[in-house]
């Protein structure tokens, strides 16, 4: 069971983040301008342009998804138009930071900061065991939007999130403070969590964490408990309730082990 713990997580670091593939795809597009103008000389704004085309058609080329093809074209028109306006670095630092501080190891994780809304929030107050309390736990809590919620409607749960990322953890710790207490965050990382402990574990993550979480929920969670995930499937794991969530694609998929 440790074993899980502790591989999981390595086994997935050995995926090329798309930031690193993105940061190629610019240096190997600039390579292959310089190289081209040099050759044939042409003006700076073809330059740019080829730069932009260029940095889009490698990135897909390494794996990216297509939309990265935006980021990628666009990026050097970014980097221009930043010079262009001159202003004081200091802003980008500051913006930088910012980013840092909320999105911290997106980058590598590819699990961003969005919150659950409040249909889910109530779906899955709906869902629980009544009568007795449950031990749930919200992996990647973000701002505790979902303990915050849960608190207010099932006072008998001990409810607990985990949040790796500092300003949502900030905010997540003072929203449990203004609520006396009634849910607990910890600046933890998910994959560290020994999921045995739970009667429910909560995952609004993203697409690319699901098949290793399953893998841990799997060796880990307790037969009878439930582990639910807000939209994000298991591959070739079909749940065994679907609960929707109004319009749209959102739905709560939960799994009973
Ligand atoms: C999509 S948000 C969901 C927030 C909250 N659960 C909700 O439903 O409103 C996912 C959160 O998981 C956090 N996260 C990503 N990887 C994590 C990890 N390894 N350990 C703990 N938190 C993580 C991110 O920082 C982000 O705040």
């Amino acid at each position: 069971m440790a074993q899980s713990v502790i591989d999981l997580p390595r086994a997935r670091r050995a995926v090329v983040p798309p930031l690193a593939k993105a940061a190629g795809a610019q240096a190997l597009a600039w390579t292959a301008v310089q190289f081209l103008v040099a050759v044939h000389p042409v003006g700076g704004w073809i330059s740019l342009a080829l730069q932009c085309a260029i940095a889009a058609g490698i990135g897909r080329v390494l794996g990216l998804a297509p939309w990265w093809m935006v980021l990628n074209g666009g990026f050097p028109l970014l980097v221009v138009g930043a010079i262009a306006v001159s202003l004081n670095p200091l802003w980008y630092l500051a913006a930088f930071l910012l980013m840092v501080a909320f999105y911290w190891s997106t980058f590598r994780t590819q699990i961003p900061l969005f919150l659950s809304n409040r249909s889910a929030i109530e779906a899955l107050a709906g869902m629980l065991p009544e009568g007795r309390g449950v031990r749930l736990l919200d992996v990647g809590c973000g701002t505790g939007t979902v303990l915050a919620g849960l608190a207010a409607m099932r006072t008998k749960d001990q409810l607990e999130g985990v949040e790796i990322a500092p300003l949502p953890y900030a905010i997540a710790r003072l929203r449990a403070r203004v609520a006396d207490g009634r849910f607990q965050v910890s600046r933890r990382d998910l994959w560290s969590e020994d999921l045995a402990n739970y009667d429910v574990v909560y995952a609004f993550l993203s697409p690319v964490p699901m098949p290793a979480l399953w893998q841990k929920v799997r060796a880990e969670m307790r037969p009878g408990t439930l582990f639910v995930s807000n939209t994000f499937d298991v591959p070739g794991v079909p749940p065994d309730r679907v609960i929707t969530l109004g319009e749209g694609r959102r739905a709560l998929l939960v799994w009973r082990l």
